[in-house]
């Protein structure tokens, strides 16, 4: 994508029934990484999140607890989930509350002009309703278990929990005029829905037809009221999409929206099937253009099933980064596991790629070099002085890498994109094994081609820093306050697309000393971690 275009990336907004656990911060990091990489690279960036506080799941869990929905919200959001944020390191530039006027007045104004529109009708429905999944069920999604507490029951897949049969008079969205519409979007923009696997599921899905859908309740009053008749809410996945447009403007500020909308849309392949199928369905009957992309991730799987608090699988994210730091937590759950297939956690490989990958790997490279300069050159960054092959073939790595970097971002492949920085570290690491440096200051004679190692070694980092700061933003600062003294500029101004470029560094420039980056863990088992 061209430098300077507007990127507006948005995660799922959160149910706040509960705390979040590390399927919930890997939406949020993935999303964090790419909005750092294009904020870097000088797009127009905005990074949305929030949290989904409306509809008959919180409602429960408020009276369970015997407090008002509202002040269960509050008491969420304070205490869990914008902490969240800070324990991840999470850049957003806004946090929307569907609790908020300006989205509940927003979200009221696209009702009556869907329903101006003819869009809306009121009817009769019956079905199966889970309650974790917000959402009416058709048989084919639900499973009948022979034993344990609800045999012979019909249960939600998602939640192995039964669903209830509901009755009611609802408001009906008339999805179904948008069936041919939506499957010639599929058509004609096939990146819209990704990764493949799901985007087959959602054509499938929709091939087979789509039926009205019902976007009211009236047997429970936690809701935005539907603005005709005030005694039915509205349904609680109308009201929580709608929140990718009313927090950039939609219907307050024209400018704004026009200068955000539309967004890309990551999501968890469970909830797919609404960004993609309801919500531009949405979108159409308010003339309004669709979503650039939704994107499907996999799901954390704990002893092989999707990890969830409902389940008792919940691994809080402070858990690991009390630890590991949160450098650490990005890196690992974007760079173990492919982005859009599920991946299994577990914390032998967390440590082992920690003590591998992180500080033996990047860690000690830089501490290495770093400590070189100041040895032999006094901390002054010595020049380059006639380059040979050895050091050319590390300046095409860095090109290469960079230029690798950017192109699979840009495809939401983001463990490819740390794979090709990272053959920066692996080939830095075989240089300095091979020139020896150590070797080369013994001598006076060799004291020009020492300068030519230490800068080609120092310029990698550079490179590194720069490309690796949307992934591990402390470590690369923590680096790039070390390598890159004054002139340099702050490491958010050096461009990830402009980062193959060698020679940035200015020689005679100050080089101070680094603390470990990633310091050594004793022992996991220790931390009460394992
Ligand atoms: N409130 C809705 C989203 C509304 S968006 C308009 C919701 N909330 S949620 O809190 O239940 O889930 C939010 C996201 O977390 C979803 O994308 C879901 O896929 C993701 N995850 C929940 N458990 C997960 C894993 N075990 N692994 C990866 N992601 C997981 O749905």
């Amino acid at each position: 994508m061209p430098s300077g275009e507007s990127f507006f990336i948005t995660t799922p907004i959160f149910y706040v029934n509960d705390v979040p656990h590390i399927g919930h911060a890997y939406t949020e990091v993935a999303a964090d990484v790419l909005a750092r990489w294009h904020r870097q690279a000088g797009d127009d960036t905005w990074l949305l999140t929030g949290t989904d506080e409306h509809g008959q799941k919180i409602l429960r869990t408020a009276v369970a607890n015997g407090v008002e929905p509202k002040q269960w919200a509050d008491k969420l959001v304070d205490s869990a989930w914008l902490p969240l944020l800070e324990t991840i390191d999470i850049a957003n530039d806004d946090f929307i509350r569907t609790t908020e006027p300006r989205h509940e007045d927003a979200v009221a104004l696209f009702l009556q002009k869907l329903y101006d529109d003819g869009f809306i009708y009121a009817g009769e429905y019956e079905g199966y309703y889970c309650v974790g999944c917000e959402e009416y069920k058709q048989l084919d999604e639900l499973d009948t278990p022979t034993e344990g507490e609800y045999a012979g029951q019909l249960v939600c897949r998602i939640h192995s929990r039964p669903v209830e049969i509901l009755k009611e008079k609802n408001y009906f969205f008339r999805m179904s005029q948008f069936t041919d519409a939506l499957l010639d979007l599929y058509e004609t923009q096939p990146d819209f829905v990704q990764p493949e696997s799901v985007r087959n599921e959602i054509v499938q899905f929709v091939r087979q037809g789509l039926s009205d859908l019902s976007i009211s309740r009236s047997s429970f009053d936690w809701g935005i009221k539907v603005p005709w008749d005030p005694s039915h809410v509205v349904y609680v996945w109308f009201d929580a999409l709608l929140n990718y447009v009313t927090a950039v403007g939609y219907g307050t500020d024209d400018e704004q929206f026009a200068r955000r909308w539309p967004a890309y849309h990551l999501v968890g392949k469970d909830i797919a099937r609404f960004h993609a199928v309801i919500w531009p369905a949405m979108l159409m009957a308010a003339g309004l253009p669709v979503p650039r992309k939704v994107f499907g991730h996999g799901w954390l799987l704990v002893g092989g099933e999707k990890m969830s608090k409902s389940k008792l699988t919940g691994i809080a994210p402070q858990q690991i980064t009390d630890t590991f730091g949160s450098d650490a937590f990005r890196y690992y759950f974007l760079r173990a596991i492919t982005f859009g297939q599920d991946g299994s956690f577990s914390w032998e490989d967390l440590s082992a790629r920690y003590q591998a990958e992180l500080a033996n790997g990047f860690g000690n490279l830089a501490s290495r070099v770093i400590a070189m300069v100041g040895r032999y050159y006094d901390g002054a960054l010595p020049a380059p002085a006639g380059y040979t092959d050895a050091d050319l073939a590390i300046q095409r790595v860095v090109a290469k890498a960079a230029a690798d970097a950017d192109d699979a971002i840009e495809r939401f492949a983001i463990n490819e994109a740390i794979a090709a920085i990272w053959t920066i570290v692996d080939e830095l690491n075989g240089y300095i094994t091979e020139q020896e440096p150590w070797v080369l200051a013994k001598d006076e004679a060799t004291r020009a081609r020492l300068g030519t190692v230490l800068y080609t070694a120092s310029e990698g980092l550079r490179a590194l820093a720069t490309l690796l700061a949307p992934i591990m933003p402390i470590a690369t600062g923590k680096l790039w306050a070390a390598l890159a003294g004054e002139g340099h500029g702050p490491l958010a101004e050096q461009g990830v697309r402009e980062a193959g470029t060698w020679g940035v560094l200015q020689p005679g420039s100050a080089v101070s000393p680094l603390e470990p980056l990633f310091p050594r863990i004793e022992d996991v088992a220790d931390t009460g971690a394992a």
